[in-house]
């Protein structure tokens, strides 16, 4: 497995794989690899010839006061982890690679409507950031299809709004949560919480299920349900950003006809903010 740092390098050693006629997945990610990345990796690798997984801590994502300085960078045992999971090339550029002209000079692109609520609303900008950098990996690796988490639901709705939109060559391959045997979403973040903090983290996913649960039942009162579910989460010790239970499509508020639903989550503990999402049909 190699690792280049420049986009002529990459685009040198692509050029030769495309000639041999192969296949091409990518997997862009921000590194501190976990098995959640890392299964997107082995997706990958079971549908193409080649893997390409980016590493990139994407600058214009982050928010101010956000956690961009303390995100952790740990390029070693990435490339340790991705070789073993049969990745084939890792592109780990520096910013200035990729924003030459700093951010302010940056041409930009906007997903509407699906970027608006939820974790858009939170953090202004973030999708935006996600879109441009995503659309220069796409254009930068040329990829046949891309691999990306359900775990960032709303992340996945973009990309695929986008590419839509866009008509952008490239298929978009949705891969299902990892999760930790108590049911806490794998995440990069999980090692900023305090030992009592990782304890009062299952709540989220166990708030998630308890929420399905009633609508299966039949509940269909759905801000009720946001609100009690709100309560749970402070019960536990969290402070909610949101839960909103929405449709899986659309991502707006669920109504009685909807049948798709999926539940998104954000909570802090203490000063990390964790998400996670559960979708369920009725
Ligand atoms: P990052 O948070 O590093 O995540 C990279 C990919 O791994 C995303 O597609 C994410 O959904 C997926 N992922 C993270 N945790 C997961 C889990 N527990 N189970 C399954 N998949 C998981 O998402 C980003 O980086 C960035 O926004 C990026 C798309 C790379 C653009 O900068």
């Amino acid at each position: 497995m190699r690792t280049v740092h420049s986009l002529k390098e990459l685009r040198t050693i692509l050029r030769g794989y495309r000639q041999q006629g192969k296949t091409i997945g990518l997997v862009p990610t921000m590194g501190n690899l976990h098995e959640g990345h890392i299964s997107l990796v082995r997706k990958a690798a079971e549908m193409a010839d080649v893997v390409v997984t980016s590493i990139f801590v994407n600058p214009m994502q982050f928010g101010a006061g956000e956690d961009l300085d303390r995100y952790p960078r740990t390029l070693a045992e990435d490339q340790e982890k991705l070789s073993l999971a049969g990745n084939t090339l890792v592109f780990a550029p520096a910013a200035e690679e990729i924003y030459p002209e700093g951010l302010a000079k940056q041409t930009q692109v906007v997903v509407p409507d699906v970027s608006d609520g939820h974790c858009g609303a939170s953090r202004p900008g973030h999708f935006e950031g996600v879109a441009t950098v995503v659309t220069m990996l796409f254009n930068m690796v040329q990829p046949d299809f891309a691999v990306f988490g359900e775990k960032d639901f709303q992340q996945l709705a973009v990309i695929r709004k986008m590419v839509r939109d866009l008509m952008m060559p490239v298929d978009v391959v949705g891969a299902p949560t990892v999760r930790e045997d108590d049911g806490l979403a794998k995440s990069s973040r999980n090692g900023f919480l305090t030992p009592d903090e990782r304890k009062i983290a299952p709540a989220i996913y166990q708030t998630l299920q308890a929420t399905a649960g009633k609508i299966t039942d039949g509940r269909t009162d759905f801000e009720a349900l946001e609100s009690e579910a709100e309560e749970r989460l402070r019960g536990a010790g969290l402070r909610p950003d949101y839960l909103n239970i929405v449709n899986s499509q659309t991502l707006r508020p669920a109504t009685t006809d909807d049948t798709d639903l999926t539940l998104l989550v954000a909570v802090f503990l203490g000063t990390t903010r964790l998400i996670d999402n559960l979708s369920l049909t009725r």
